[in-house]
């Protein structure tokens, strides 16, 4: 990584998150690049993080980028938290579950009950109240939505998790979603 984010002692450390602003680009990108090149998400091309700018929040640690993470509408019932990676520097101080907090404060806001995320970090997902749920059974026909451009499309082995949150209605007079093309492997 290029730049580096101050070691803090986890109770220190300050965490804001905001939405993500066109300057945050470069290090969305190479913060997920980091982690897609460890095998621990898909890569983002600087394209797709400019066209999907306003779905981002960042979080930063003393004014420093510290980590990104997106919610992207999959349906009028459903969003998906896609994009988050903290910076190594800066894991393990609560950057991650503030960021995933802001995306589920964004899908109250918009109406939408439940968030859901693809991810190899079950353990974590859980800690922020999500569910690991049973890809062959329960998945909505939208949460397949980026599989075609992912290089892991043939017999998938990410783990899918879900989260219904407290409060929010299920939307009145949703149209069905169309269906989507789940990959070979899954069922
Ligand atoms: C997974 C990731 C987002 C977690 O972010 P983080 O800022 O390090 O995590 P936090 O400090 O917010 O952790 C919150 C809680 O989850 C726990 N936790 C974090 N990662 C965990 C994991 N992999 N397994 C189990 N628990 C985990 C923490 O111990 C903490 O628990 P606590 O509240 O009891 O202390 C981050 O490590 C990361 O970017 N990893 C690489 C990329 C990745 O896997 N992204 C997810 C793809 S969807």
């Amino acid at each position: 990584m290029s730049k580096v984010v101050p070691e803090l002692p986890s109770q220190l450390a300050h965490v804001q998150v905001r939405p993500a602003r066109a300057e945050d680009v470069q290090d969305i990108f190479e913060t997920i690049g980091y982690w897609a090149g460890q095998g621990k998400m898909l890569v983002r091309p600087m394209q797709n993080i400019f066209e999907n700018l306003r779905d981002f929040f960042v979080a930063e640690i003393d004014g420093q980028f510290a980590g990104c993470g997106a919610l992207h509408v999959l349906w009028g019932d459903i969003a998906e938290v896609r994009g988050l990676a903290v910076r190594p520097e800066a894991q393990a101080k609560g950057v991650g579950q503030k960021i995933v907090a802001a995306c589920e404060d964004e899908a109250r806001r918009i109406g939408i009950p439940t968030v859901f995320a693809w991810t190899y970090s079950v353990g974590f997902f859980e800690r922020c109240g999500f569910r690991l749920i049973d890809k062959t059974k329960e998945l909505h026909p939208r949460v397949w939505s980026e599989c075609l451009r992912c290089p892991f499309f043939v017999g998938c082995n990410e783990n899918g998790v879900v989260k219904r949150l407290h409060g929010v209605p299920e939307p009145r007079n949703l149209p069905e979603p169309p269906p989507t093309q789940v990959p070979p492997g899954i069922r």
